[in-house]
């Protein structure tokens, strides 16, 4: 028996209705197709012309928390460091935005100290705000991970596994009594770093949450590996980088990757996985977690 959860349903039907949803946005909005859709992980992103001729992209996403958030968190940048948010509807998550060169990401620059210092100069900037109400906090973010902690531990095989994960887990634990303030992006790789012409780079593609910058790295410190043979190496480079560009103490921003690679392993391990990935491994052991 095939099992189809809830929300793969409302998936499904979700992109059932996407025609209809294209179609209405462009006659709401008086927008005219201009080009061809591309798409990311979650969104269906529309070339279009606003009355008048300027070029924009309609983004359609499903309705979710993170795709509500984006929207506050957007307004309230308000297109600094990042994409400018033309139009919206709070309730489908529509979204009009400025239109930027996709033919160019981070991800294209050959030199990876050139990529991280306009990334971490982005950030800079995105984590300068204080969060507004409306976005998720990382104080709920990180208890709720440490709640689901025992639990994954129980299905690990691998003691090193399990003593790897517990040590992220007493990392978090250290800091969860002081989360932050700041408005983060929490998803600022090089692909989701645009070419445009009012300035170089823009950021794109934010699932916005309230908390400690350090909790803001790790997107930036696993973009593109294949560039090297030596991870750890290209990790600590970059995380120097970024911490001396943001400012940050680095025992707590590292503390703070380690919770990101706690919040991918449970993920993991809540889709069934019995073992790390040995990229989460590399990344702990990269942050200074102990060997196995
Ligand atoms: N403002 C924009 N201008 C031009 N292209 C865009 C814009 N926003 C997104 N795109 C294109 O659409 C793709 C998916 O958009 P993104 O917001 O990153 O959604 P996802 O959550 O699906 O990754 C991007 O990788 C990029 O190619
Ligand atoms: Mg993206």
């Amino acid at each position: 028996m095939v099992v189809v959860s809830g929300e793969r349903i409302a998936e499904r039907e979700w992109l059932a209705g996407l025609p209809d949803h294209v179609a209405l946005w462009c006659e709401r909005w008086s927008l005219e197709p201009d080009g061809p859709p591309r798409s990311g992980e979650a969104a269906l992103v529309l070339p279009v012309l606003r009355p008048g001729g300027g070029p924009a992209v309609l983004r359609l996403q499903m309705p979710k928390a993170e795709t509500r958030a984006a929207l506050v968190g957007l307004r309230v940048w308000d297109g600094e460091g990042i994409v400018r948010l033309l139009d919206s509807d709070p309730v489908t998550c529509a979204m009009l935005l400025e239109r930027l060169d996709d033919s160019r990401t981070l991800a294209d620059v050959e030199d990876d100290d050139e990529a991280m210092t306009v990334l971490a100069g982005l950030l800079r900037r995105l984590t300068s705000v204080t969060a507004p109400t409306g976005v998720p906090h990382l104080r709920e973010i990180a208890a709720d991970m440490l709640a689901r902690t025992p639990e994954a531990l129980a299905s690990l095989a691998d003691p090193a596994d399990r003593e790897l994960l517990s040590s992220c887990a007493a990392v978090v634990g250290e800091l969860v009594g002081e989360p932050g303030d700041r408005l983060l992006h929490w998803d600022l790789h090089y692909g989701n770093v645009l070419a445009a012409q009012r300035e170089p780079w823009l950021a794109i593609d934010p699932e916005p949450l309230a908390g400690d910058p350090g909790f803001d790295l790790w997107p930036a410190l696993d973009s593109a590996w294949d560039v090297t043979v030596d991870p750890v190496r290209l990790v600590r480079r970059r995380f120097d980088l970024l911490t001396e560009a943001l400012e940050l103490d680095r025992e707590r921003a590292a503390g703070w990757t380690l919770g990101r690679v706690l919040q991918n392993c449970l993920w993991d391990v809540e889709d069934g996985a019995t073992a790390l990935d040995p990229r989460q491994v590399t990344m702990a052991q990269a942050m200074g977690a102990p060997e196995a």
